[in-house]
């Protein structure tokens, strides 16, 4: 089976968010259980050459948009035994800010001509388009519109993962004619949207089937209150709509080999984890002191984060014997408030305003508790990653936080309110200091979950079989 793996971020090469994570490890995982699966995506300015060995490619190729003749250049390099293909243009991919700027819809509507040009030019007929996002969902569209009459593609079937239906994608009416795509399909069945055109709602629409990264997720967005104006369109879709957790690469993320943390360890030596305290307390300028609870938030500063409550309590922990460390990007307001923070908590709280891998993975070694208070999560990596260094997470019941995290494993509140989110620190703070065992007990039962690629990549598998039957 062939599978044509489309995003508009891949880690290592680029990363906002989860996204970045699952579009490198699950084709990893799938190419490992033999489906025959590439990555496609943009050649980002940033995006370094040397570092992974990326290669210009005797292809190249031009699609009209926007009134011109665009030319691709294709690039090429292999992670993690799959092959990855990178398209490069001046006029469109040349950027770092990957979905700014007041020629994004066209931006990613040439992506998604190039990635079918692609398929065509090196000769790989994919069975499946796995589509991501807003951003590749026109692949769908095109397939059934433009390219309805290809032989190349009459067996290929399209899959759409949602993994955050907060970003859709939505533009004037006047790109159409721009990207080359009819006007008869411009009506609330179709890709219009209060006036615009969505893209997203393109790929629910023309897609063969979807999917979200929870099976939770996959049922609130049914619903007016998560359904961000398309659950009404979802609710048409439902028989071919389907939740798959995401999973994490186990061989990346593990606290036995992984060089980036101060001292390695597994669940038989679990105290050495403390070691990763000590060292981190030292970079970060906290107090030195192993025994003090150690907190941390690892995430882009949005609302979507629940950073807002952070935000509400943090105040409180002059109080109390804690520590906490913050690390992401985001919002300017929440950094701003944030760096007020770190003088009246001195020597209590760390802030860090940028994306910094070795730092991350520090912290998930370093600390007692992973705060993720989400207001929505389709999936969440986070907590996954926290679980598997053996910190224990503290969660909102919502969406994938839900699947994935239960009371052995973790503290779950419900209602997104200050109150019931103080409260459960509240009750971390207790079970360290007080109840040592569960503490201990916990941490090891979170280190022996199975968050690995294993189960969902053949959950995809199954979805993928079922569509070519
Ligand atoms: C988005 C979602 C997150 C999910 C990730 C990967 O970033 O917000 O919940 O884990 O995509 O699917």
């Amino acid at each position: 089976m062939k599978v044509a793996f489309i995003s508009s971020e891949v880690y290592p090469f680029s990363k906002t968010g989860g996204l970045a994570d699952v579009a490198q490890s699950l084709p990893a995982a799938l190419n490992k259980k033999g489906i025959n699966t590439i990555i496609i995506t943009p050649f980002y300015s940033s995006i370094d050459k040397q570092k992974f060995n990326i290669r210009k490619s005797y292809i190249s190729f031009s699609v009209f948009i926007n009134f011109n003749i665009e030319y691709i250049e294709v690039f090429e390099t292999e992670y993690k035994e799959t092959k990855v293909y990178f398209f490069s243009n001046k006029n469109y991919f040349q950027t770092d800010n990957f979905y700014e700027g007041k020629n994004v819809g066209i931006r990613f509507a040439l992506f998604s001509y190039a990635a079918i040009e692609l398929c065509k030019k090196i000769n790989f007929k994919p069975d499946i388009f796995h589509l991501n996002d807003w951003q590749t969902s026109l692949i769908s569209v095109l397939l059934k519109t433009n390219y309805l009459n290809d032989k190349f593609f009459h067996k290929t079937k399209t899959l759409l993962t949602i993994h955050n239906l907060a970003y859709q994608g939505y533009f004037p009416k006047d790109i159409l004619s721009k990207i080359g795509i009819s006007p008869h399909i411009f009506h609330y069945k179709g890709i219009e949207f209060y006036g615009q055109v969505n893209f997203l709602k393109g790929g629910i629409v023309f897609s063969d089937f979807l999917n979200t990264v929870s099976p939770s997720y996959a049922n609130e967005i049914l619903t007016y209150e998560a359904g961000r104006g398309l659950d009404g369109i979802l609710k048409e879709r439902k028989e071919c709509l389907y939740g798959i957790l995401n999973g994490i690469d186990y061989e990346i993320y593990n606290p036995e080999t992984d060089k980036l943390i101060f001292q390695n360890y597994n669940p038989s030596l679990i105290e050495k984890k403390l070691i990763n305290k000590v060292e981190l307390q030292k970079k970060l300028k906290l107090k030195v002191d192993s025994d003090t609870i150690l907190f941390s938030f690892i995430g882009r500063l949005t609302e979507q984060k629940g950073i807002e409550l952070v935000a509400n309590i943090i105040e409180n922990f002059k109080f109390l014997n804690v520590q906490t460390v913050i690390l992401g990007e985001g919002d300017v307001y929440y950094k701003n408030f944030f760096k007020k923070s770190e003088k009246t908590l001195k020597g209590k709280f760390s802030a860090n305003f940028t994306f910094d891998e070795k730092l991350a993975r520090q912290i998930y070694a370093a600390s007692d508790f992973f705060l993720m208070p989400s207001l929505f999560e389709p999936c969440g990596i986070s907590q996954l990653i926290s679980m598997r260094y053996g910190t224990i997470p503290i969660v909102r019941e919502v969406g994938g936080l839900k699947d994935t995290v239960d009371s052995q494993t973790g503290l779950i509140f419900k209602n997104f309110s200050n109150k019931e989110f103080f409260d459960i620190i509240l009750k971390s703070i207790e079970t360290y200091y007080s109840n040592k065992n569960f503490f201990k007990k916990m941490q090891i039962n979170c280190m022996l979950k199975d968050f690995s690629w294993e189960s969902s990549a053949n959950e995809y598998i199954r979805i993928y079989k079922k569509l070519l039957n």
